[in-house]
């Protein structure tokens, strides 16, 4: 991480208030695909890592049985309580978790992250990827900002002294080895993507032995 999870943290904390209205059509193009792939039924339990202020986690809760959202920022999630609040939703619960430790041990049948994970090194990807393996939801929908050809950071989404993008193929190694299958690959953008790993009820007890 190029900053440590307080910084982010405060960055996000100042940001919230204006962070919902600040969105690009990619953002809301990723967004959207990521609730779309998600697709909980009525009875999933749904984890959001890097919640923020609860966009994937409140478009997914009227389908989900639960939606646990997690960030380091007590602004962005205070937001979240608010539309979620204001929406009437109430099968939704919001608090201080990490991608490395979400501070969440529950059944969990899917897990979303939307724009956040490229704050990690690789290395802590692969950790924080592993991590949500051992949770064994069987779907992991990764939306962020990921590199399809060359990094360039004169294109939007790659800002080099707060990011740590990783390529496509980085990422789908990552969940490989941590005993997902990636089932769909989509680019919003060259430097935006979202990706669909999932893991059978096979993978689960192959990966444990
Ligand atoms: C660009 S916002 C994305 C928020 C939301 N997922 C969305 O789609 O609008 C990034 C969020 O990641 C959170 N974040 C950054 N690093 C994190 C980490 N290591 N663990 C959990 N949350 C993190 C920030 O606090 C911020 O709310």
């Amino acid at each position: 991480m190029k900053r440590t999870l307080e910084e982010h943290a405060a960055r996000f904390d100042e940001k919230a208030g204006e962070y919902d209205d600040s969105k690009s059509e990619e953002y809301h193009a990723c967004a959207n695909l990521v609730v779309e792939h998600a697709a909980p039924g009525e009875d999933d339990v749904v984890l959001d890592l890097a919640t923020g202020t609860g966009a994937i986690a409140l478009a997914l809760a009227p389908d989900a049985k639960r939606v646990v959202g997690r960030d380091i920022s007590e602004e962005m999630m205070a937001e979240a309580t608010r539309k979620a609040d204001e929406a009437g939703l109430e099968n939704l619960a919001f608090d201080h978790g990490t991608f490395r430790d979400p501070a969440y041990d529950g059944p969990v049948d899917v897990v979303t992250s939307n724009f956040a994970l490229h704050h990690l090194s690789d290395e802590e990807k692969r950790e924080a990827i592993a991590v949500i393996a051992d949770l064994e939801p069987r779907r992991f929908v990764l939306g962020d900002v990921m590199f399809f050809g060359e990094p360039d950071p004169d294109e939007p989404f790659y800002s080099p002294e707060v990011d740590d993008p990783a390529t496509v193929g980085v990422l789908a190694d990552a969940f490989t080895d941590a005993g997902f299958s990636l089932t769909a690959v989509e680019r919003v953008h060259d430097q935006v993507g979202v990706l669909v790993a999932e893991r059978g009820p096979t993978d689960v007890d192959a990966a444990a032995e």
